[in-house]
C-alpha cells in the first residue's frame, strides 16, 4: 500500500471546472475568472456563474435575481423551526437544523436531476442569509424582517438582520464577503459534500455535510475566534504581548495559516481594505489597528524563528470585516456559509454529472487477533 499523506496534503484526488487556486502565486479563480475581477459583480452573478458554469447575459441575471428575491422569503413552518431552536448554540447549529427541516418540505427530496437541483439551488442560496438574520432577531427576542427586493443580496442580508438599511460601503462589504467566501476548490468542507453527493445521497444531506464541516475551528470557525480575540485584546498596543504568550505557550492564532497558500491569500487582501475602509467611514480605527499589529507581530515572529512568514488567512481580516458590520461572533461561521453555499452546490453538481463513490483506503497499523475457541 502506498505511503499515508497525513491530512492528504498536496494528494490530487479529482478533476474540477469550479475553482483553481495557484498556492504560490496566490491567484484563485472561479470557473477561470480571477476573483479580483469577479469582486466587483453582485453576489447573484457569481453564484450563477458557480452554479451554472458560466455567467448570465443581463436578462438570464434579471431572471436569476428575481427567483432569489422570490424564494427569500422562509415561510411559516421554516420559521417556526428556527423558532424551535435552543438559542445556546451558534448560528450554525441553527442552520444545519433548519436545512434539514426544509429538506422534508420537498417533495423532490431523493431527485438528483439537474433540473431538480437547480431548483433546490436557487431555494437554498435565497434562504441562508434569512435563516441566520433571522435566528438573531429571534435570539434577541425580535420579530424576523421579510426581505426587501429592492436590495442585493449582500445588503438584504444586513437588513433582515438589523431591522434597517446598510450604509453603502456596508452593503458593498457584504456584497463581496459572500463573493470571497463563495469557493475555495476542495477545502475541507467542499469534499465533505462532495463525498456525500458521490454516494447519490440527496443535496440537502451533501450541503448539511458541508455545513457540518465548515463549523471546525481549523476551518470556517476560525472566523468567530478572530471575533472572540479581538473582543479579548483591550487595545492595538496589547496585540504583541497577546499573540506572543500564545505561541511561546504553543497555540494557534485563529485566522492565520494554509494548507495551499505559499504566499498571500489574494482574499486577505481584498478583505484588509474593506476592513480599513469600513474603521475609517465609522471613525473607528481600534479592530483593525490590533488586527495589523497581530499581522505585523507573527510576520516578524516567523520569519525571525522559521525563516519564512505566517500569513493570514481568509478569515482573519473577514473577522474585522464583521466586527466593523456589527455581526454577532455566533453568527460568523454561518455567514461563511451563506457565502460558501453556491460553492458547495456547484461541487455537487459536478460530482453528480460524472460520479463515482469516493472511497479511498486506510492502513491498518494494529495487529490481527484471534477469537480464542
Ligand atoms: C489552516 C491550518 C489548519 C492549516 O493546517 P496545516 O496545513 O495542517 O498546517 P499545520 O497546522 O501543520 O501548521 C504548520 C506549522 O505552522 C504552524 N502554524 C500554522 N498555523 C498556525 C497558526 N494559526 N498559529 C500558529 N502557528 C501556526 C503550526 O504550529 C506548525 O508548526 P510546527 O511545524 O512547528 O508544528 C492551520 O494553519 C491552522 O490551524 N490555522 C488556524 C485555524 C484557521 O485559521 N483556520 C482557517 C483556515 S482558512
Amino acid at each position: 500500500m502506498e505511503e499515508v499523506k497525513s491530512g492528504l496534503e498536496n494528494v490530487v484526488v479529482l478533476e474540477t471546472g469550479v475553482s483553481s487556486i495557484d498556492g504560490t502565486e496566490g491567484v484563485l479563480r472561479y470557473r477561470g475568472f480571477d476573483i479580483n475581477d469577479l469582486v466587483y459583480l453582485p453576489y447573484d452573478a457569481v453564484s450563477y456563474l458557480l452554479i451554472r458554469g458560466k455567467l448570465p447575459d443581463d436578462n438570464e441575471l434579471a431572471v436569476y435575481s428575481a427567483t432569489l428575491n422570490e424564494k427569500r422569503e422562509l415561510g411559516e413552518y421554516v420559521q417556526n423551526v428556527v423558532r424551535a431552536c435552543n438559542f445556546n448554540i451558534e448560528a450554525m447549529d441553527a442552520l444545519r437544523t433548519t436545512i434539514s427541516y426544509m429538506s422534508h418540505c420537498d417533495p423532490d427530496l431523493n431527485d438528483n436531476s439537474e433540473e431538480a437541483n437547480l431548483r433546490k439551488a436557487t431555494n437554498l442560496i435565497a434562504k441562508f442569509p434569512t435563516i441566520v438574520a433571522a435566528f438573531s432577531r429571534i435570539l434577541k427576542g425580535e420579530t424576523p424582517v421579510s426581505p426587501d427586493p429592492t436590495l442585493s443580496h449582500g445588503a438584504n442580508f444586513l437588513y433582515m438582520l438589523r431591522g434597517s438599511k446598510p450604509t453603502e460601503i456596508e452593503a458593498e462589504a457584504m456584497e463581496k464577503d459572500f463573493i470571497l467566501s463563495a469557493e475555495h476548490e476542495l477545502n475541507a468542507s467542499s469534499f465533505a459534500s462532495r463525498i456525500t453527493a458521490s454516494t447519490c445521497s440527496d443535496l440537502y444531506s451533501a450541503i448539511i455535510t458541508g455545513i457540518c464541516t465548515l463549523k471546525g475551528p481549523l476551518h470556517g470557525g476560525a472566523r468567530m475566534e478572530v471575533m472572540n480575540m479581538l473582543d479579548e485584546i483591550p487595545a492595538p498596543e496589547a496585540a504583541e504581548a497577546y499573540v506572543l504568550e500564545k505561541i511561546a505557550n504553543k497555540e494557534k492564532i485563529m485566522g492565520f495559516g494554509h494548507r495551499v497558500y505559499m504566499t498571500q491569500d489574494p482574499r486577505t487582501i481584498i478583505f484588509k481594505v474593506l476592513a480599513k475602509q469600513l474603521a475609517e467611514s465609522k471613525g473607528e480605527t481600534q479592530w483593525y489597528r490590533t488586527a495589523e499589529n497581530i499581522e505585523n507581530t507573527l510576520f516578524a515572529e516567523f520569519m525571525g524563528k522559521r525563516g519564512k512568514p505566517l500569513y493570514p488567512n481568509v478569515d482573519f481580516y473577514s473577522g474585522v470585516v464583521y466586527k466593523y458590520l456589527e455581526i454577532p461572533p455566533r453568527l460568523a461561521t454561518a455567514v461563511f456559509a451563506a457565502g460558501r453555499i453556491s460553492g458547495w452546490i456547484a461541487h455537487c453538481m459536478e460530482q453528480y454529472s460524472d460520479n463515482r463513490v469516493i472511497r479511498p483506503r486506510a492502513k491498518y497499523v494494529k495487529p490481527a487477533k484471534t477469537l480464542k475457541a
